[in-house]
């Protein structure tokens, strides 16, 4: 049944691929084998996650700066060189994404990462103000609350056992709490509820069920997906994750009702959450329940994964280089003094050491490896022209590893963004860059700053297996393939 609808379906395209001859200059751009018609889309079949990521890693040595894959009648071109990079993300009308988001749209809708045209605009007039600094500054208590959690865990964990930590859990609650807090107003950590279980496991099963639908050709058909038990297991986390978002979106629409009466009677008791802003907007007509819901989902996914990998990757790299934790640590106390309470919103701005880190962690571990255009109007690539209906990847870990932009590429070396050498614009990209951009990066940095700061004051860091680099894979994000461990002795 399965494989005879994939045949019909096959059969159709290979006749639209026959009648359309029209010239593409992407047909020149070198990549791996084209087979007649299905071109290079069985490239991945059957590979492993970290396969498909070391196999993307080897085409631009293999094929050069542009490399194209065809996939039945679809283009899609790869740039690794940074002017390319630059025509594509500072484009200002093509500004869709391609094909794979396609596949994250039943989870997030088509909220800010996914959505597009006047949609998109629309929305990122309404957001962008819920990322004022001024607004961020109000989420400094849940930061510190969270941060100061966190320490306590790891402690706790310390005084258990040897010190050898599986990072990831750690971190991955604390920003999964952080997340939940500000965006939603709903605390976690005392909440060890059995929805609460399976939305966190139902987002980790997600990225994997996404990128092995990405890598199987014949799963792109919805109606092939839904029949296939990946396509089952897709249906049940979104089921989780769907209806714990919109729990906490009625409950929150409640208490911002009756908050709003309190307010009026002068006297508000609940943080501000980004939820109460998005309500304000409601309120206003400005975004429906739907709409709240698609944001609320975007940045529950785009706010606690990214945040906690890059953190993760950074007390890898931390323990490898006690002498950035001297630094780091040097730093905090010419500021704090010998005072024990954690930075303020000033304070950290002053932190440039530390902020350089973050930068350098971000440079070799970009959480969002990659990122895909579609196509929507004709550009001019140098010589080469892209039609509307190519999708080009931009590939940011590539990029920020070129030897030629930053010498002994996999060395971790902070002081590279302290020498105040000049670095082309399009050189450092971690959250994108031009209309596209991260809206979440100065939120990120500052919750990076502050657990990276208070977890250095506490803890000496060591490696498990010194110089030690785990394999990576590709999945929605950029991940290690194995668990991340790092010694951690209470100071
Ligand atoms: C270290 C942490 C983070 C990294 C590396 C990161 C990186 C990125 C990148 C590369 C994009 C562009 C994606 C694309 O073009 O497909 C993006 C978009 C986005 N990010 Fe982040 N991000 C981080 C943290 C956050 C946080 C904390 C939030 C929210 C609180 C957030 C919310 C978003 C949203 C909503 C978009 C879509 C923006 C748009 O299309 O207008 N991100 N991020
Ligand atoms: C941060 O704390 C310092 C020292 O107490 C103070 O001078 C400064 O005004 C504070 N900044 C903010 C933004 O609260
Ligand atoms: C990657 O992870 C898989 C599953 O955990 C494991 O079987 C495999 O050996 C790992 N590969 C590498 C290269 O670490």
């Amino acid at each position: 049944m399965l494989w005879q609808i994939a045949l019909a379906i096959l059969v159709c395209m290979i006749l639209w691929k026959l009648f359309n001859t029209e010239h593409n200059d992407l047909d020149s751009v070198p990549g791996p084998a084209k087979f007649p018609i299905i071109g290079s889309a069985i490239i991945f079949f059957g590979l492993p996650p970290n396969k498909v990521f070391e196999e993307l890693l080897k085409w631009p040595k293999k094929y050069g700066k542009r490399v194209v894959v065809t996939a039945l009648y679809r283009y899609i071109l790869h740039v690794y060189d940074i002017r390319d990079i630059e025509i594509v993300l500072s484009h200002s009308r093509n500004i869709k994404k391609s094909k794979p988001y396609v596949f994250i749209e039943p989870w997030l809708g088509t909220g800010l990462l996914v959505s597009t045209g006047s949609k998109w605009h629309r929305r990122r007039k309404i957001l962008t103000p819920t990322f004022h600094f001024d607004i961020l500054k109000n989420f400094m208590n849940v930061f510190e609350e969270k941060t100061k959690n966190l320490v306590v865990d790891l402690k706790q964990k310390v005084s258990e056992g040897s010190g050898v930590i599986e990072v990831m859990p750690f971190i991955s609650d604390f920003t999964l709490y952080t997340i939940c807090e500000t965006a939603m107003g709903i605390r976690l950590d005392s909440d060890k509820s059995e929805a609460k279980l399976k939305y966190k496991q139902a987002i980790i099963d997600i990225g994997p069920l996404v990128m092995k639908r990405l890598t199987t050709i014949w799963l792109h058909n919805d109606f092939i997906f839904s029949l296939h038990p990946i396509g089952k297991k897709f249906a049940e986390c979104l089921d989780s994750v769907h209806s714990f978002a919109d729990t906490v979106i009625m409950e929150r629409k409640k208490s911002y009702e009756n908050d709003k009466k309190e307010v009026a009677s002068g006297d508000r008791k609940q943080r501000l959450a980004l939820l109460d802003l998005l309500l304000e907007a409601e309120s206003k007509g400005e975004i429906d329940l739907e709409g709240i819901r698609e944001e609320v989902n975007t940045f529950m996914f785009e706010g606690h994964d990214t945040t906690a990998t890059a953190l993760t990757f950074g007390l890898m790299l931390l323990a490898d280089h006690e002498d950035v934790q001297e630094r780091i640590l040097e730093e905090v106390t010419s500021i704090l003094g010998d005072s024990d309470r954690p930075p303020n919103t000033s304070e950290l701005g002053e932190m440039k050491y530390l902020e350089a880190v973050i930068k350098e962690i971000l440079r070799i571990y970009p959480s969002v490896p990659f990122i895909g255009r579609e196509i929507t109007e004709d550009f001019m690539l140098d010589d080469i022209k892209v039609k509307k209906g190519a999708e080009v990847v931009v590939h940011i870990y590539d990029m920020q590893r070129n030897e030629d932009l930053y010498p002994e590429p996999e060395v971790f070396r902070p002081e590279r963004f302290l020498d105040g050498e000049s670095r082309h614009p399009y050189a450092y990209v971690p959250f994108s860059a031009g209309l596209r951009n991260c809206i979440g990066q100065r939120f990120a940095k500052l919750e990076m700053k502050i657990a990276l700061c208070e977890i250095i004051r506490h803890f000496r860091l060591l490696p498990v297996m010194k110089d030690a680099r785990p394999t990576l894979k590709v999945d929605l994000i950029l991940r290690s393939n194995d668990s991340i461990f790092v010694k951690f002795v209470q100071r």
